[in-house]
């Protein structure tokens, strides 16, 4: 069922829901979550089942203000505390050293926990609900509210689609970042960049004054991260990812029987073989992962057997695009 998240009385039953242990389809700014109360280990259970997702994927744990964390995290580093400052609330996800005894099976036990404030209004009036409940709700582990290793969700209609009426889903319309948290491992005495987004590692080392490693510099084993799984986000159609001359190429070397062909491009292509549909990615790295996940649904929507994509710029603001694009195309 879909509720109107704007309105007081929908956020009211959906911290009340979350708060019996039931599960919502939250909206934030950037998917939208299938979120459970973090500290009630048979509802954070229930996510895993209804996403497939396995047990050793940890959730982050979503939290009103920034005075929440000292009921999941043991410490703030000081570089930790900066990118708090300057990007909470936001779409930043930081790993911190886990509180023992909070959020066990949200974290699958790790000594480790993610923590992200929202900024999206109707997420925080929900989160902001649920500290004044008796007894409160502290911390609100979603996932993104799609099956595991697919597409994530930028609306509510997409998260019905993938659950079914069933579930409470609070409609805060269509996500305005439209790709998952940055997420920066802070455990580690130095900032670890282990999923692009939004907020690039420029913006990091803006605010902190690191630039933060990326998980392939490491030595020690990495925490797992699900969303940074090499083959991801897969839509029904078969991705590829290819520079404007190439896609050129194989726009031009089609056979009358090509199939249905959707094409994501940035340069002026052509192709007047049948079956192929042609959409222009926006040219702002933002504008585009807004539009991202939306696009390539749309696309399986059309009966799309194959997506050609047109790889986007090397620069820093297209990390997460990028990301997003070759985890689709890796998942053959
Ligand atoms: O934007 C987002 O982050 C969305 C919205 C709903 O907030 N959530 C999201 O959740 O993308 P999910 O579960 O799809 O991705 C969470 C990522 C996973 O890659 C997970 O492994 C990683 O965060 N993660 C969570 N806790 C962790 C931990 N303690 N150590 C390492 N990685 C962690
Ligand atoms: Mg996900």
């Amino acid at each position: 069922m879909i509720l109107d998240g704007t309105l007081d009385a929908s956020v009211q039953a959906a911290a009340a829901a979350l708060q019996r242990g039931e599960l919502l389809g939250l909206p934030t700014e950037t998917v939208y979550g299938l979120a459970a109360d973090s500290d009630n280990d048979a509802a954070v259970a229930q996510i895993f089942t209804a996403k497939g997702r396995p047990a050793n994927h940890p959730l982050i744990v979503h939290v009103a203000d920034s005075a929440a964390i000292t009921r999941y995290a043991k410490e703030v580093p000081v570089f930790a505390q900066q990118l708090i400052d300057a990007f909470w609330p936001g779409p930043l996800t930081l790993i911190l050293q886990r509180l023992p005894g909070a959020a066990k099976a949200s974290t699958g036990g790790q000594d480790s926990v993610g923590l992200r404030c929202p900024s999206h209004p109707v997420a925080h009036a929900v989160l902001a609900a649920c500290q004044q409940l008796n007894p409160p709700v502290w911390g609100v582990s979603a996932p993104s509210a799609n099956k595991f290793g697919r597409v994530s969700p930028t609306t509510a209609d997409h998260v019905a689609t993938e659950f079914g009426d069933a579930l409470l889903v609070l409609d805060g319309g269509a996500c305005e970042v439209g790709i998952e948290s940055t997420i920066v491992d802070c455990t580690r005495g130095v900032p670890v960049l282990l999923r692009p987004g939004a907020i690039t590692r420029d913006d990091i080392e803006r605010a902190c004054g690191q630039r933060p490693l990326s998980k392939e510099e490491l030595t020690a084993d990495t925490p797992r991260a699900s969303g940074t799984l090499l083959a991801h986000y897969a839509p029904n159609a078969k991705v590829r990812l290819m520079d404007a001359a190439k896609l050129q190429q194989a726009l031009d070397g089609l056979g009358p029987e090509a199939g249905q062909l959707c094409v994501y491009h940035r340069s002026a292509l052509r192709s007047t073989a049948p079956g192929v549909t042609l959409h222009a990615m926006p040219r702002q790295a933002l504008a585009a992962a807004q539009e991202l996940f939306g696009t390539l649904r749309d696309f399986d929507a059309l009966g799309a057997q194959f997506i050609w994509i047109e790889t986007p710029p090397d620069s820093a603001d297209w990390e997460g695009v990028r990301d997003r694009l070759q985890r689709a195309a890796a998942a053959g």
